[in-house]
């Protein structure tokens, strides 16, 4: 696929999930909820949690932000939902891994959206919209 085909294909796939945000919404219980601003724009993310001994047996978010905040806060849950924490902690590295730039190879966890962010990282002052929901989800460890 040759490169600009490539870039609209990610633009898709990054409006796609901000247009239609998986695990957007919250729980009726009242389960572990988490808050993180992003402190260059005031936006902010809440994420509930319901835990299955270690494992994020489901979560869901809520909260303000661009469209990159916001499909990336899709992508981690669809990600790390059924995960370990430890599994989700690592998935989590690996994404500011690939926000430092770094190759990080997300298919090999069928995780294939979260490569579209991949571009974020030429534009320092987005990563902390990228990296949003995965610093609020780092707190179910907390
Ligand atoms: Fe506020 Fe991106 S501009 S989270």
């Amino acid at each position: 696929m040759s490169h600009i085909d490539l870039d609209t294909l990610y633009r898709q796939v990054i409006m796609d999930h901000y247009k239609h945000p998986r695990n957007r919404g919250t729980f009726d219980d009242e389960p572990l909820t988490v808050e993180m601003n992003n402190p260059t724009c005031g936006d902010r993310i809440f994420l509930q949690f319901k835990l299955d001994g270690d494992v994020l047996e489901d979560l869901k978010f809520t909260g303000e932000g661009c469209s990159i905040s916001l499909a990336s806060a899709s992508m981690m849950t669809q990600a790390v939902k059924g995960k370990t924490i430890k599994e989700a902690l690592h998935l989590s590295e690996l994404f500011s891994k690939m926000m430092l730039g770094e190759e990080v190879d997300f298919e090999e966890f069928g995780l294939d959206d979260i490569e579209a962010l991949q571009g974020v990282s030429n534009f320092p002052p987005r990563i902390r919209c990228a990296t949003l929901a995965w610093k609020a989800m780092e707190k179910v460890d907390q």
